[in-house]
């Protein structure tokens, strides 16, 4: 049942705000200035004696994942990164008994995954899970975790499931820095961003015919560049996947820091640029990307806390902490995924090639 909607991608990008009260209701304590995370199954001794984590995944879960990192290593400073989950399995990694692994998926069914999981587990390593289906293999195989609870996701390319994910990421963080040394004010100036989420996510989605018009001027585009940076750059890649699995258009995503180092050579007013730009402190340096992009006539669509000039197109979306601004950036951008397809007549549930959950290697 698509509830009126024409599309289960737009019922689901729609279901954002209730989807991100679900994975907050009933975690966050006040009086402690910190989350309860259930299931868990570290204590807090544990969780002071890890000295790295590692998150795997595949796809958008991945993308999840390195924003995850980002959150983690703010908010606890452990050292986090994440690595696709099929990467990891193949290049015969070091495990680590400091290291706490963590799978991220969806599904909980991907191969790919859970052979990650149950390899590393053959080798004594602890593992967690930040999963959306309860009960499915991952989470069973996993030592403890995080339900995502974004509910049924049922179009093949992620989009509440992720924003859900990388929400879960934040409570998992906020929860290993309270334990660490993450300050109580900390605590509560992000407990106040994340509760301050669902209506922000509802005010960015009241914005949609103006995305949908942009999307219109840029769906002739035959590629695309999505850029960012540190906290913006998985927001640009997920973005990037997003345009790619569902209206075909070749995309490709930098850190805005690397455009020198090569990418530049392909800018040129046929190549549109997509790029992140919160009002934080690397502000001007995303500022001076913009300018080299305009001095090569390239055409610039800017998602941002507030209008770009150097921009032939600004989405401005609503400014939370620094932290937690990557989960309010993606979601115009899965708005223009849509719209783009849209405009290009593309089986928006129904992606060439692709399958929702991918259980074979
Ligand atoms: O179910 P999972 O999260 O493990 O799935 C991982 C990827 O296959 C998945 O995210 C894929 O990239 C989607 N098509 C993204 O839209």
């Amino acid at each position: 049942d698509m509830g009126g909607h024409d599309t289960y991608m737009h019922k689901e990008i729609s279901e954002q705000a209730d989807a991100v009260d679900r994975v907050l209701r009933g975690r966050i304590d006040d009086r402690f200035s910190t989350v309860h995370l259930g299931g868990l199954n570290l204590d807090a001794r544990e969780a002071r004696g890890v000295r790295r984590i590692k998150i795997l995944g595949c796809g958008t879960s991945y993308h999840a994942g390195l924003i995850g990192a980002g959150l983690i290593e703010s908010l606890a400073r452990i050292p986090a990164d994440a690595e696709p989950a099929s990467e990891f399995r193949y290049r015969n990694p070091v495990v680590d008994p400091d290291t706490l692994y963590i799978a991220v998926s969806q599904s909980g069914e991907t191969y790919d995954v859970l052979a990650a999981v149950q390899e590393l587990k053959r080798k004594g390593a602890r593992v967690l899970g930040v999963v959306n289906v309860v009960g499915s293999a991952i989470a069973r195989e996993a030592d403890g975790g995080v339900y995502v609870h974004a509910g049924p996701e049922v179009c093949v390319v992620s989009t509440k499931c992720f924003t859900n994910t990388v929400v879960a990421f934040a409570l998992l963080a906020l929860h290993l820095g309270r334990i660490r040394d993450l300050s109580v004010s900390d605590g509560k100036r992000i407990i106040e961003g994340l509760r301050k989420l669902p209506e922000q996510i509802s005010e960015i989605l009241r914005d949609e015919d103006k995305v949908k018009e942009i999307a219109e001027a840029y769906a002739g585009a035959q590629s695309m560049m999505f850029i960012g940076r540190v906290r913006g750059y998985p927001v640009a890649l997920e973005a990037s996947l997003k345009l790619k699995e569902i209206s075909y258009i070749h995309a490709e995503a930098y850190p805005a820091s690397e455009l020198k180092h090569g990418p530049l050579a392909l800018i040129e007013p046929a190549l549109p640029t997509v790029a992140i730009v919160p009002d934080d402190d690397l502000l001007e340096k995303n500022r001076a990307a913009l300018e080299e992009i305009k001095a090569r006539s390239g055409r610039i669509l800017a998602v941002a806390h507030r209008e770009q000039e150097k921009a032939d197109h600004t989405i401005v979306v609503p400014k939370n902490e620094p932290e937690l601004d990557p989960i309010l950036m993606g979601i115009p951008l899965q708005l223009l995924a849509y719209h783009t397809a849209l405009a290009m007549g593309r089986d928006i549930d129904k992606p060439r090639n692709l399958a929702k959950s991918v259980t074979v290697e």
